[in-house]
């Protein structure tokens, strides 16, 4: 199974996601980078008029993977722009199945509209969408509070507190791929 990661991160956290999950899958990786250095005003900005920041061009042959793997932070409830850029770009390709993971905060009703933004940008239903939860990781006190969830940093280490989770998510690609070349056959 040949698998494309596509990631966007402003602070690291999901690049680090994306690199721990390429050694995992054996994956190739590309990164979603903007034109203009971003800053926390670009954000802002892109969320308050809903903006599309530039990207530089990725020259990937997407048919010929088998799933392409997107991943990038959340902001507001929304898939970070510049990766909103690229989905948009990419809804008349011919794209393989896809799927979506983030490690971002964690907010209640989250998971629905992921899957709804996926569906409108790329004009087709994500097989499965991932959110791994700063949340969880945070002492009691912490939990739910936007100055440490937004402000937590993962590193190389720390991304081992999600090894159950990602031992699923894992697999659940795996039994996808097994389950669709079986319809395949
Ligand atoms: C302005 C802003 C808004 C955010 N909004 C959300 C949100 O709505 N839901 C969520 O789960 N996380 C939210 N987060 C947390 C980020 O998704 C999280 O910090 C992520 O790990 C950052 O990824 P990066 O380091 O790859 O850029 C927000 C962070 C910022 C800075």
């Amino acid at each position: 199974m040949s698998t494309l990661i596509v990631y966007y991160s402003y602070t690291n956290n999901n690049r680090i996601l994306a690199t721990h999950l390429q050694q995992q899958l054996d994956a190739d990786l590309t990164e979603v980078i903007p034109k203009r250095k971003r800053f926390k005003l670009s954000i802002l900005f892109d969320l308050l008029f809903k903006r599309r920041p530039k990207i530089q061009p990725i020259k990937e042959q997407w048919s010929s993977y088998d799933q392409i793997f997107f991943i990038a932070p959340v902001w507001d409830m929304q898939i970070a722009h510049p990766m909103k850029t690229l989905l948009d770009q990419l809804k008349d390709e011919n794209l393989p199945r896809f799927s979506f993971a983030t490690l971002c905060s964690g907010r209640q009703g989250q998971q629905k509209s992921l899957e709804q933004q996926l569906q409108q940008h790329l004009g087709k239903p994500a097989e499965q969408v991932f959110q791994l939860e700063i949340n969880e990781l945070l002492p009691p006190e912490q939990k739910g509070k936007v100055q440490y969830t937004s402000t937590y940093r993962i590193d190389a280490q720390r991304i081992h507190a999600f090894d159950d989770q990602l031992t699923q998510l894992i697999e659940s690609i795996t039994s996808t791929d097994k389950h669709q070349k079986h319809a395949d056959a």
